[in-house]
């Protein structure tokens, strides 16, 4: 992620222990300074990796070539997946995001089904992980793509940022809210590897006292957060930003809960929203797979609702 940094690699006993189990000790820890939260923390380094047409590799292995144009272009797609209890957690959701991503990117995309279920056997099951799947253009003319997967372990700052909550400020993506949907090339809704921009906005937002930034468009509307969906609660409504007029992500974690409203007596619904709007609301989360539902406690500097009586966190199981 955006924290992995000029870390000082050492070995993880209790994680290395943990794998031993699976069979596979091959975690590394790094210290970073970073933070999705307030307080330095400690970000694992990959713990498994497996590579397509080689099987499980020692994690630390260099495989990508110099020029793999993922490295030199960003030229790829990804998904990041919730390993629970050993399992990749709505991996057909994720597969399926994945294959129309990389329909929007003319990328050859294999079947990588059984690279993230071998990766999921070397994992730990009483451990959370974060499943990558990655598949480049490959090396620049060879018509080939690159594909692997790693598990590293959810860090648990971000674990404790689900009771916790955090800080966000509204920050501009720069386009009107539905530019993406009329430019194809703008790759609106495709999770491409290109996440510079993502990284760079929650950066911005962390040094300058925030733990996140909500992306808003430069006609005023909330989108979403660089790594996660905006979700938000208006009376008995569990609302969430239309992606197909917006070409944000369309996050599989919102779709499982907004299918799911009934059990928490919510009607679901789709909506533009803007930033003075969330202020009303009575609780606002941004959510992924990986963070689970995190409150959002403050839009810059403004208290919002504590939504406590809606339990996202139980419907969605973290
Ligand atoms: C830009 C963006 N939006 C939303 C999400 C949430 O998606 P999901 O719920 O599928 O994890 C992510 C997650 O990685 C993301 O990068």
């Amino acid at each position: 992620m955006h924290l992995l940094r000029r870390g000082v690699a050492e070995p993880s006993h209790s994680v290395q222990n943990k794998l031993a189990l699976r069979g596979k000790p091959q975690t590394t820890i790094a210290k970073h300074v970073g933070k999705l939260g307030h307080a330095p923390m400690i970000m694992r380094s990959v713990s498994v990796l497996a590579v397509l047409g080689r099987g499980l590799l020692p994690a630390d292995t260099p495989f990508i070539r110099a020029d793999d144009l993922g490295l030199t272009r960003g030229d790829g797609i990804f998904e990041t997946v919730h390993v629970r209890h050993g399992k990749p957690w709505k991996l057909d959701e994720h597969l399926a995001r994945m294959a129309r991503s990389a329909a929007r990117m003319n990328l050859d995309l294999p079947d990588l089904r059984g690279l993230a279920e071998l990766a999921c056997e070397q994992w730990p099951v009483d451990q959370e992980g974060a499943l990558k799947l990655v598949c480049t253009r490959g090396v620049d003319g060879a018509e080939e793509v690159t594909c692997y997967a790693t598990i590293t372990p959810v860090s648990e700052k971000l674990i404790a940022l689900r009771t916790a909550g955090i800080s966000v400020t509204a920050l501009s993506y720069g386009y009107p809210a539905a530019a993406r949907t009329e430019a194809p090339w703008l790759l609106g809704g495709v999770k491409s590897l290109s996440y510079a921009i993502n990284m760079a906005s929650q950066r911005w937002a962390q040094a300058n006292g925030f733990d996140d930034a909500l992306w808003v468009s430069s006609d005023g509307y909330a989108l979403e957060g660089p790594t996660s969906t905006l979700v938000w609660r208006k009376g008995e409504r569990l609302l969430t930003v239309p992606a197909k007029l917006t070409g944000i992500l369309a996050g599989t974690t919102a779709r499982y809960l907004l299918d799911r409203a009934a059990e928490l007596g919510l009607v679901a619904g789709e909506e533009m929203v803007t930033p003075a709007e969330l202020v009303e609301a009575e609780g606002a989360w941004l959510i992924s797979g990986i963070r689970g539902p995190v409150p959002i406690r403050k839009l810059d500097g403004v208290e919002l609702r504590t939504d406590s009586a809606t339990n996202l966190r139980g419907l969605l199981g973290f």
